[in-house]
């Protein structure tokens, strides 16, 4: 009896939304990995602390960030860039741990993305309040490759939009576990994340924490 109900399941695979073509909500896909997640993140963070990073405009992020990976995104005065190196450390990166690599690739493939191999990981942490505003994902050299983002913590409310700023946006409440991957014509739409409600996260606390992977070079 029990046997049968979990092979149903296990049939049906993870619960997933369509958001558009080529993207894709993982109910969920995360969730068992969590222990070993926050974990990893935690070693990360001692290496190559959060920081709120100025845009070129000059403005300072409400998200603060850090990266794992190869190459790690920044901005600055000078631009949007993929960096080698920490500018704040001098350092490189904090390699990427396999479990991360693992996790967006099986990701990816479920979505449809067979072969994804990241070299950059961005490591968002929203406090209340925060929030990113429309954007595309373009600093990448090659957008053949999905983005594979990966949710934890308190819930956020994700918008995903269309091809310019001004299209309409659906919005998708995102909760600790939740993967999304954009690719193929989904690939350069734009999206974003809502200012982030306070709340109490059973592991997390007051924050959510989103790692973006993609291949930037
Ligand atoms: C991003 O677009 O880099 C972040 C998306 C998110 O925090 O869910
Ligand atoms: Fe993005």
């Amino acid at each position: 009896m029990t046997a049968d109900l979990f092979d149903g399941l296990e049939a049906a695979g993870p619960a997933r939304e369509v958001l558009a073509p080529g993207a894709v909500l993982l109910r969920g896909f995360a969730r068992p990995q969590q222990a070993e997640l926050l974990a990893a993140i935690d070693a990360i963070t001692a290496q190559a602390p959060f920081r709120r990073m100025v845009t070129p405009g000059g403005h300072q992020m409400s998200v603060a960030m850090t990266n794992c990976g190869p190459v790690g995104w920044v901005t600055d005065r000078g631009g949007y860039r993929y960096d080698p190196i920490d500018p704040q450390s001098g350092q490189p990166w904090p390699a990427m741990p396999v479990l991360f690599r693992e996790l967006a690739e099986t990701a990816a493939r479920e979505a449809g993305f067979a072969g994804f191999a990241p070299d950059a990981c961005l490591i968002n942490r929203y406090e209340p309040g925060a929030k990113m505003s429309l954007h595309q994902d373009r600093d990448e050299r090659d957008v053949g490759a999905p983005i594979v983002s990966v949710s934890l913590g308190l819930p956020a409310t994700f918008l995903f939009g269309g091809f310019k700023r001004t299209d309409k946006t659906q919005r998708y409440r995102l909760v600790h576990g939740d993967v999304v991957v954009w690719g193929g014509p989904a690939r350069l739409a734009f999206h974003g994340v809502a200012a982030l409600a306070d709340g109490e996260h059973a592991l997390l606390g007051r924050q959510r924490i989103n790692l973006t992977f993609r291949r930037a070079r």
